[in-house]
């Protein structure tokens, strides 16, 4: 498959660019203009993907390797933290990393919400460039401009609304991925196969299983239709003003609470599978599920089967506590995306307690 690549402007004027494929020329020369006008490269990433892609790394840079010093995070969630924030922060500094200087965030979504939320931040914002390496990065985390650290436990509490100028993913970086990671980022693929129009959400339902397998040529298909319609709807409602980037949050209320609750033994990806099948009981519950739509969600749903849930995130009082505490709330007591039919989502605030926890007990 040849590579894909968009360019979209958005609200605040910034132009973000996109490219996807697989065994992609090396950065510079896939965005010259930003290489050539940079003064350093500050490349970000985590301890093990730095030993799996030494050699990848090294291509990705070209040119760019002599001028770029190199920081290693803890691997996954451990990174998305304050401590590792200030380290990196203060690295960039020590190295003399400038206003002109470039980071290059090579890792999955902790790595590049990390590295992206220091771009935001060091000397009050330089550029980056988002290099996911995994399947959820790829279709989603790498994507989008959302960056933070977890604070108290929560998720996602500290960060900011920050694009990254150019965006690569390369589905030659999914190879190292076994099946069990593989797996662990296809809830977020399904989500889009559950919030996309027509056609990429086919797209996505029609690779999944080839591409959970290793598919090479599924991988690319599925990312770039997922990418390609993340990049496009954030461009149109960046800081979630108008509800249109709201959709992409669909399962990730009770998804988080589950993460939260799991203590790290479940992943994100099927954290958010787990929400959204909690997010369709409670739609098709409310009324709100348009009941002829109600079993071809059912049987998305169904395609992965993701590990069970253990009892911590089970029980009604912590998972309600991280309910309530969701950023996502606002003003509310809660808040939930819910399903009217694949394609068509609708926020609902304040639902009862009483059909949250009936609803748990369902879903356990
Ligand atoms: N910013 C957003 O819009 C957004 C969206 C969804 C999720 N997220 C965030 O993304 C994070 C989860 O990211 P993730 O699932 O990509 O995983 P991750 O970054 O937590 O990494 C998980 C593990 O995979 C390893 N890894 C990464 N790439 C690899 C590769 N190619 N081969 C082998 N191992 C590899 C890492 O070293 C790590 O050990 C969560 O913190 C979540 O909140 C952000």
């Amino acid at each position: 498959m040849k590579h894909i690549s968009v360019n979209k402007i958005f609200s605040s004027s910034k132009s973000v660019s996109l490219v996807c494929g697989r065994d992609l020329a090396p950065l510079p020369r896939l965005a010259p203009k930003l290489f050539s006008a940079a003064d350093k490269f500050c490349l970000v990433t985590d301890r093990k993907c730095f030993s799996v892609f030494k050699r990848g790394f090294d291509r990705l840079l070209g040119n760019a390797s002599g001028r770029t010093v190199v920081f290693e995070t803890p691997n996954g969630a451990a990174a998305k933290n304050f401590k590792t924030l200030e380290r990196l922060l203060a690295f960039m500094l020590k190295n003399g990393v400038s206003r002109s200087s470039l980071i290059i965030a090579a890792g999955g979504g902790s790595v590049t919400d990390l590295a992206g939320l220091a771009a935001a931040l060091y000397m009050r914002g330089i550029k980056w460039v988002s290099v996911p390496t995994t399947l959820l990065g790829q279709a989603d985390a790498g994507i989008g401009g959302k960056t933070a650290v977890n604070l108290g436990g929560l998720k996602n509490i500290a960060g900011a609304f920050y694009q990254p100028d150019f965006t690569v993913c390369d589905t030659s970086f999914l190879d190292s991925l076994s099946a069990t990671e593989l797996r662990a980022g296809a809830g977020e693929l399904l989500k889009y196969a559950l919030i996309a129009p027509v056609k990429p959400g086919r797209e996505v339902l029609r690779n999944l299983s080839a591409a959970l397998k290793g598919g090479k040529k599924e991988l690319s298909a599925i990312t770039s239709a997922c990418a390609v319609f993340k990049l496009d709807l954030v461009s149109r409602d960046e800081r979630e003003e108008t509800g249109l980037r709201e959709t992409l949050n669909f399962g990730h209320t009770a998804g988080h609470a589950f993460e939260a609750a799991s203590n790290g033994s479940l992943s994100h990806g099927y954290a958010v599978l787990w929400g959204m099948r909690y997010a369709a009981m409670l739609s098709y519950k409310l009324g709100i599920m348009d009941r002829k739509a109600a079993p071809a969600v059912q049987a998305a749903l169904q395609i992965i089967e993701p590990p069970a849930l253990k009892t911590p995130c089970l029980n009604f009082e912590r998972f309600n506590m991280f309910i309530r505490r969701d950023k996502k709330s606002g003003a509310h007591t809660n808040r939930f995306m819910l399903i009217v039919r694949p394609g068509v989502l609708k926020g609902v605030n304040n639902i009862p307690d009483r059909i949250l926890k009936q609803t748990l007990r369902e879903l356990a």
